[in-house]
């Protein structure tokens, strides 16, 4: 049997030799595969795949395809999830190793789980307390949640998935990002006097027992780096020079920046609300810079003009790390019947974190 690719050999190729690895590749290999990609990936990958969506699209087409094959340009949890849906009976593969997501990072189950004990010297969790873990997280954490009788959500379907989560207890302890679980929870009517947040570095939290029992949204300290760099004088400033200016960000920004915001979604939300726009409209975006750059470049023959919310140049670069080397590599490997970069949840993982998954794609976006 012929030995893997190695990977310093697709490395010395340019993007245009990679371009026509991958067209080749995906004619052999044929309906054995799908490329799935998230909107984040960078021009010269996303432009190779077969679906595209934010992570609950993604997750739902993972559930649905019939290939062999699922290659996720996306980052790691997704990859985990797409391995979880589809029952290990399909070979999930992400073309970059490294591609994380640091957000994701920012809880892990050591972390939570005295989080959850610290948590039962003062009250029940169990009894009291729904875990919420937004999608952008280990698949063990998902398990966690789905062993605890909680659920999972995206930056598209928070809401519903809170509103489930109170309709099961009294409170939601969300986790990794402090940010989502804020806007979705403060949209829904929950005060912010009722939400505290826990920092995992401090003993308890950092919170008194009393605020425990008083808060119905207890929210990890966890965030996206990348969207903290979009910040409200942002909006400010961009209202000043653009007075009919539209603002639309992601949920992952803070809640300062979502509530100057006109409107807040998920990546896909973003996409088809600006494909939607009235030629001559001018729109702010608070998300990632290749999603941003693109949907400025496609809606400029339509008269619509996109900018990017911050002066910095902030992108996602573990989203980055997949690049069309990576993507020529795994799929040439494809070919000659070698899988490469293969990504396995054990079975005592996936099986409470499918629970966990089903719930919330049990709840309609
Ligand atoms: P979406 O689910 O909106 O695509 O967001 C994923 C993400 O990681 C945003 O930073
Ligand atoms: Fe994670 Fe932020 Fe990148 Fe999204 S943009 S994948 S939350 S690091």
């Amino acid at each position: 049997m012929s030995a893997a690719l190695k990977l310093n050999e697709f490395n010395l190729l340019d993007d245009a030799q990679c371009d026509a690895r991958i067209a080749a590749a995906k004619n052999i290999l044929g309906k054995k595969l799908v490329i799935l990609g998230h909107h984040y990936q960078r021009s010269e990958v996303y432009k190779h795949a077969d679906l595209k969506g934010d992570s609950l699209m993604l997750s739902r087409m993972a559930a649905e395809t019939e290939a062999e094959y699922v290659v996720f340009c996306g980052v790691h949890f997704m990859a985990e999830v797409a391995d979880i849906v589809t029952g290990g009976r399909r070979t999930v593969i992400l073309p970059d190793l490294a591609a994380g997501c640091q957000m994701a990072d920012m809880a892990n189950l050591v972390k939570v789980r005295s989080c959850w004990e610290e948590l039962s010297q003062v009250l029940d969790p169990d009894a009291c307390i729904t875990p919420v873990t937004y999608i952008n997280s280990a698949a063990n954490l998902k398990a966690f949640c789905g062993s605890h009788g909680g659920i999972v959500c995206t930056s598209s379907n928070a809401r519903g998935v809170l509103e489930w989560s109170f309709a099961q207890r009294e409170k939601v302890l969300f986790f990794p990002d402090q940010h989502l679980g804020r806007w979705s929870a403060y949209k829904m009517g929950i005060p912010l006097e009722q939400m505290v947040v826990w920092d995992f570095t401090r003993p308890r939290g950092g919170l008194e027992p009393e605020q425990i029992r008083q808060a119905r949204m207890i929210l990890w300290k966890g965030h996206c780096a990348v969207h903290q760099m979009f910040r409200p004088q942002h909006v400010d400033e961009f209202r000043r020079q653009v007075p009919n200016g539209r603002v639309i960000s992601h949920p992952e920004n803070a809640l300062e920046v979502c509530l100057k915001s006109d409107r807040v979604g998920s990546t896909e939300t973003i996409l088809k609300t600006v494909r939607a726009a009235e030629p001559g409209s001018h729109w702010l975006v608070g998300t990632e810079l290749n999603l941003v750059n693109r949907l400025a470049e496609e809606m400029k023959p339509k008269g619509v003009t996109v900018q990017f919310m911050s002066p910095m140049v902030c992108m996602c670069s573990t989203m980055f790390r997949i690049d069309p080397q990576h993507l020529a590599w795994t799929l040439d490997n494809l070919v000659v019947g070698k899988v490469v970069n293969q990504i396995r949840v054990p079975a005592e993982v996936a099986q409470p974190a499918r629970q966990a998954l089903d719930r919330m794609l049990a709840i309609a976006q």
